[in-house]
C-alpha cells in the first residue's frame, strides 16, 4: 500500500465471517490493481455515518451486507436497474463522489449457473423453491435469459404469490402451489433452492424430494455451507447435474472487482482462496 492505494471494503452487522477481504485482495493482487479491502464492522445506527466515510474518504467501492442492503439505497445517488428490482444493494460503485448502487447477487448467481452447469437458459423451465430475499434477488437476473418460463413455489402460498406479481408479466414469473411442486419439477430443466433448508447444522433436510426431477436437468443450491447439500447430494444420485452455492458467492464478488477496476475478475484465483480458507477453518474446528 502506499499513497495511490484505491480503498475498498466490505459493511455489515455481523462480519467477521466474511470471506470478502480474502477474495477481493487476491483479486487486486493477482491483477496488479493497487487497491486494498477490509471488513468494516457497521452497527445500524451507523449505517449513515459509515455511508457519509465513504464520500469522505473517497473509497473506491464498497460491499454491503446483511443488515443494510435494503436501508443502504436511501443513502445513494442513484440505483441501477437490477438493484431496484431485487429491492437491495451489495455494491457500491464511488464514481467522482457519486455513489450507485448496483446488485451483484442475482447477477452473480446467474453467471455461476450458466458457467458451471447450464451455459444457455434460454427456453428452459425454472423452478425456484422459497420467496424471500434470496428468490427476489435471483428471480430478475433469471428472467434476463429468456427462460421459456419461471415458476416459484414457497411453504407459505400468499409470499409466492406476492413475490411473482411484483415482477412484470411479460418476465414469465408465475407462482405455484405448495402442492403442486411435485408436477412443475418434473418438467423442469433447472431447480433451485433459495430456501435456508440443508444449511449447517441441519444438513439432512430437504426442500423438496430430488427424486421428483428428471435425470439430466440441473439442481442448484444457494447454500454453500455445507459446499454440496442433501438435495444436490440426493438429485446427484438420480442422474441431475449439480450446482452448489459458493460460485454465487465468487461471482457476486467478481462483478463487484469488475464494476470497481473495469477489468475481468481473476475468477479461478478468487475460488481457490476462499476454498482454502473454508479448509483452514474446517481443519480448525474439527
Ligand atoms: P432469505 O432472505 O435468505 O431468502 P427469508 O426471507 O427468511 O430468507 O426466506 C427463507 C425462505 O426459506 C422462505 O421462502 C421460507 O419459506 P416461508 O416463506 O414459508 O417461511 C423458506 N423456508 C425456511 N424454512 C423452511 C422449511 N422448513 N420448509 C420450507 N421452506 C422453508
Amino acid at each position: 500500500m502506499d499513497s495511490h492505494t484505491l480503498m475498498f471494503g466490505v459493511i455489515g452487522d455481523p462480519i467477521r465471517h466474511s470471506k470478502s477481504p480474502v477474495m477481493l485482495n487476491r483479486a487486486f493482487r493477482e491483477t496488479g490493481v493497487n487497491g486494498a479491502y477490509a471488513a468494516f464492522h457497521v452497527v445500524p445506527e451507523r449505517l449513515e455515518q459509515a455511508i457519509a466515510g465513504v464520500r469522505g474518504l473517497g473509497f473506491r467501492g464498497l460491499n454491503v451486507t446483511i443488515p443494510h442492503k435494503v436501508e443502504v439505497m436511501k443513502y445513494l445517488d442513484e440505483i441501477s436497474e437490477g438493484a431496484r428490482a431485487a429491492g437491495a444493494v451489495n455494491t457500491i460503485v464511488n464514481e467522482n463522489g457519486r455513489l450507485i448502487g448496483y446488485n451483484t447477487d442475482g447477477i452473480g448467481y446467474v453467471r455461476s449457473l450458466k458457467e458451471e452447469a447450464e451455459p444457455d437458459l434460454s427456453g428452459k423451465t425454472i423452478v425456484v423453491l422459497g420467496a424471500g430475499g434470496a428468490a427476489r434477488g435471483i428471480l430478475w437476473a433469471l428472467a434476463q435469459e429468456g427462460p421459456a418460463a419461471v415458476f416459484v413455489a414457497n411453504r407459505t402460498e400468499a409470499r409466492a404469490a406476492e413475490l411473482a406479481a411484483s415482477f412484470p408479466a411479460e418476465l414469465g414469473i408465475s407462482a405455484v402451489p405448495w402442492n403442486g411442486l411435485r408436477s412443475v419439477a418434473a418438467e423442469a430443466d433447472v431447480v433451485i433452492n433459495t430456501t435456508s433448508v440443508g444449511m449447517s447444522p441441519n444438513v439432512d433436510a430437504l426442500p423438496m424430494d430430488p427424486y421428483w426431477m428428471r435425470p439430466g436437468a440441473v439442481a442448484s443450491d444457494l447454500i454453500y455451507n455445507p459446499l454440496k447439500t442433501a438435495f444436490l447430494s440426493g438429485a446427484e444420485e438420480r442422474g441431475c447435474r449439480i450446482h452448489g452455492g459458493l460460485g454465487m458467492f465468487i461471482y457476486q464478488g467478481a462483478y463487484a472487482f469488475e464494476y470497481w477496476t473495469g477489468q475481468p475478475a481473476p475468477v479461478a484465483p478468487m475460488r481457490e482462496v476462499v476454498l482454502a480458507s473454508f479448509t483452514i477453518r474446517q481443519a480448525e474446528q474439527s
